[in-house]
Parts: C-alpha cells; sequence; structure tokens
C-alpha cells in the first residue's frame, strides 16, 4: 500500500518527545503514514515545539519559511507543541502557510484539526488524561510513560502553566496497563514522565482515585518483566521523607534522581516562588546521599534572574560545590510571556549573566571530570536500548550513566554488566563482562 509521509521535529524535552509519539500512533488510527526525513517528499509536516526559552520560539518562524520554500505541492504543515499553545491563532496570522496549530494539551485532537484549513486547538484546560492514544514507540526499548500532565506550581520565570494547564494525574490504572504493553514490547525499563512527578496523585479527575506517587511506584514496581523504574521531574518541594526511603530501598528504582535547583539563593528562590530555601534545598540532598550514597544526582540551574547579586550567585556556586552534581543542565535566564518575572524590575545584564553562565559551567566541568575519571574499571550494569553507528550499542547505568560498548541489536533491551575501559565527560566506553 502506498502510505502517506510524515516529516515531524521535535524540540525541547522529554514530554514533547513523547507527545510526538503519541501524534504519530493518532495519525496512524486514522490512515497509514511513514516516517520521512526528507522534507520535500513528506505528506505532512509537523513541528512540535517548544517555548520555555526565547530561541526556539524566534527560530520557528524561520523554520516555517523553510518549509514553504521545500514542501511538496498540497503538503500540509501542523504546528503543535507549547509554542502553539501560547501563540495559537497568531501563528497562522504570521504565517498563513500553516495549515493547523495543535496545543500541547490537546494532542488527541490531531485527528480533528488535520483536515481543517486554519484549524486551532489551544485549550490548556483540555483534559485527556483517559483518552486512549494509539500504539507508536520510536524505539520498544525506550519506553516513556506519562503520569501527569500540566503544572500546579506558578514559578514566575515558567511559561509551562501556561502552555501545559493545570495539573492532572493519570489514574494508576491506566498507567500500569500502558507500561504492561510496552514491557511486552520489549522494555525493560520505563521513564514515568510529569512536570512534577512526586505531586503525582494530587489531582484526579476523578474523586474515587487515591494513590500518592510512592503508592504509584510500589504499584509499578509490581509488574512481571519490568526491572527498572526512572522518573523526570521531580520537585524539590515534595521529597518527603517517605518518598526518599521508596527511591532509596526499592531495589527496581534507579539510582539517578533529578533535584532542580534553579537557584542557590533564598532571596531569589523565594522570588522565583519555589516554595524552598537554599537549606531546605541542601537537606534533601544530604538526604539523599546518606539514604543511598550510590545515587547520582542531576538538576536544573538558572543564572541572571532579575535581581540576581553577585552574592546571590555565588550561593548557587557554593550548592555547586557541595552536592557536586553529575549532571547539571544550566540556562542564562529569557524572559517569557505569561510569568510574573519578565515584569520585575533589574532585569541583568545580558553580559553578567553570559560571564556567570560560564563561570558555573567550567567549574561543573572540572567536577564531571573527577567524577567520570573515577569510573575507570568499575563494573556497573548497562541497559542497552540504542543501535549506534559502527557498530556499538549504548545504554544507561543504573545510576544514569550513559555507556558504549561494541555490539549488535542481541544487545537490545538486556541489563548486562560492563566494565569501564575509557572515560570522557559524556560518556563512558566499557566491555562486557
Ligand atoms: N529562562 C531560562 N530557563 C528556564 N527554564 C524554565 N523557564 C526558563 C526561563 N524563563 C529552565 C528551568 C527548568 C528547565 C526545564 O528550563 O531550569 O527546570
Ligand atoms: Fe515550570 Fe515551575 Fe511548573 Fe517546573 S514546577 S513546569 S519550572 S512552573
Amino acid at each position: 500500500m502506498n502510505s502517506k509521509k510524515l516529516f515531524i521535529e521535535t524540540l525541547g524535552c522529554a514530554m514533547n518527545v513523547r507527545d510526538s509519539e503519541h501524534m504519530i500512533a493518532e495519525l496512524n488510527k486514522k490512515e497509514s503514514y511513514r516516517l520521512t526525513e526528507n522534507l520535500s517528499e513528506a505528506d505532512l509536516i509537523i513541528i512540535n515545539t517548544c517555548s520555555v526559552r526565547e530561541k526556539p520560539v524566534a527560530k520557528l518562524f524561520s523554520e516555517i519559511g523553510v518549509f514553504k520554500k521545500h514542501k511538496k505541492e498540497g503538503a500540509k504543515i501542523g504546528v503543535c507543541g507549547c509554542t502553539a499553545s501560547h501563540l495559537g491563532k497568531d501563528i497562522i496570522k504570521r504565517a498563513p502557510v500553516v495549515d493547523f496549530v495543535l496545543g500541547a494539551r490537546n494532542v488527541s485532537k490531531l485527528k480533528d484539526v488535520i483536515d481543517k484549513k486554519h484549524s486551532v486547538e489551544v485549550d490548556i484546560d483540555f483534559d485527556e488524561t483517559t483518552y486512549a492514544f494509539g500504539e507508536y514507540r520510536a524505539n520498544p526499548f525506550k519506553a516513556m510513560v506519562n503520569i501527569t500532565i500540566g503544572c500546579d506550581k506558578s514559578c514566575t520565570f515558567c511559561i509551562v502553566p501556561a502552555t501545559r494547564g493545570d495539573e492532572i494525574s493519570i489514574p494508576s490504572k491506566l498507567i500500569v496497563q500502558e507500561i504492561e504493553k510496552a514491557v511486552k514490547g520489549g522494555a525493560k525499563e520505563v521513564m514515568l514522565l510529569g512536570q512534577n512527578v512526586n505531586n503525582y496523585g494530587k489531582h484526579f479527575t476523578s474523586s474515587d482515585e487515591t494513590c500518592n506517587f510512592t503508592e504509584l511506584l510500589q504499584k509499578i514496581s509490581k509488574i512481571d518483566g519490568l526491572e527498572r523504574i526512572r522518573f523526570t521531574s521531580p520537585h524539590p518541594l515534595h521529597m518527603d521523607d517517605e518518598f526518599l526511603q521508596e527511591f532509596a530501598s526499592n531495589p527496581k528504582i534507579c539510582k539517578q534522581i533529578h533535584v532542580p535547583l534553579q537557584s542557590g539563593s533564598t532571596k531569589l528562590l523565594k522570588e522565583m516562588k519555589r516554595g524552598y530555601t537554599k537549606e531546605n534545598f541542601l537537606n534533601r540532598c544530604e538526604k539523599i546521599r546518606t539514604l543511598c550514597p550510590q545515587s547520582t544526582i542531576s538538576t536544573d540551574i538558572i543564572v541572571g534572574f532579575p535581581n540576581e547579586s553577585d552574592d546571590d550567585f555565588e550561593d548557587t556556586m557554593e550548592v555547586l560545590e557541595k552536592v557536586r552534581f553529575e549532571q547539571m543542565f544550566s540556562f542564562k535566564y529569557s524572559p517569557r510571556p505569561h510569568t510574573k518575572a519578565a515584569e520585575f524590575d533589574n532585569q541583568i545584564d545580558n553580559q553578567i549573566a553570559g560571564e556567570r553562565l560560564t563561570r558555573l559551567q567550567s567549574r561543573h566541568t572540572e567536577i564531571l571530570d573527577e567524577i567520570m575519571d573515577s569510573q575507570i574499571d568499575t563494573i556497573h550494569s548497562v541497559y542497552f536500548d540504542e543501535l549506534k553507528p559502527n557498530g556499538r550499542v549504548s545504554g544507561r547505568s543504573d545510576d544514569g550513566k550513559l555507556f558504549f560498548v561494541e555490539g549488535s541489536e542481541e544487545l537490545l533491551g538486556k541489563i548486562v554488566d560492563v566494565k569501564v575501559t575509557k572515560t570522557s565527560r559524556g560518556a563512558l566506553e566499557g566491555v562486557l563482562i
């Protein structure tokens, strides 16, 4: 059969990656689509956008220009995701070549918008927590499963509550079913997704359901054939002792935890509305290290938030020194529409923010080099999930380190012990033992 061809570009976070898989599944429910990386042969072009910082938004309209130039006659263009949510119909006003706009919380409406010229679905109150998406995974060994949609916080720098709406938890039964399907498809590891996963259970649509994140982890651990559970992202505010005990003692939970700091300054954390202080944050990290010394901790940091003084920045440096994050995603503050901080006085000079970012990243690089160098000859059990060029396969250790070994598809979906033979900043190389 001559199926249609889909070109899909996904920007941003893991949530968007899973949303793109859901879109492909929805399209295939309607008619068969084959993925292509060649823009000019596509019948449908989708860009799944991110709006957390300004740069990707600016890029969107130049990308649409490229699509317009290279697309074949009659091919449709859809703009989806977070930028679709916050710009809505303005996207079509500015770029009438766009056929439809589909917000990050409206993925299940793809089939409604696809044939309606210039339709726009960006309702951020829409509830798709019980919607049965079709089946599609780009890689059956990398199983991402949503557990919540939206966010119930209002961090003053963040546009996400305005693009993904209020938080709703997905019923635990549906989550378990979805993971069981992924395990049947070959996955041994699952990645649970949500804006604040450890707030799970606070906002069910149905009042009958009660299940908090710790209980959800316990239910998921019982799934036969599932060996590893990861999740992203938890919020430091909801890292109570019960949850950290479960994290430390449940052997199926991978010993890597993301604890987004944002800033080390208590003054700025208050202005960011994060709900914790520098001391609370350090206390939670110490607790993780006490309960689970083998765990690695990763983080997100913003520099140059309005009003950030040299002393505030030193607080951030101090937290980096104390916690020694294994992975650090760091960003220059970017003022976003629909956020409180965009209107704050004392926006920080771009050059100062740039210098702070460089200093933070250089120090982190030194720490990372020390951590990685200490790994030589150590043994890790690695879940292999991706074929790479030149006869290599990649995977992650229980504590989240990226590994490459020589091998073939027979390794995919297996957990094997690996001895580290070579280290670098981003990844480790090793041999199977
Ligand atoms: N500017 C810079 N970084 C931001 N993030 C969220 N909003 C902004 C912003 N306005 C970062 C935070 C968040 C990560 C996903 O993106 O660190 O944890
Ligand atoms: Fe944004 Fe804060 Fe919600 Fe995270 S918790 S998505 S940073 S508002």
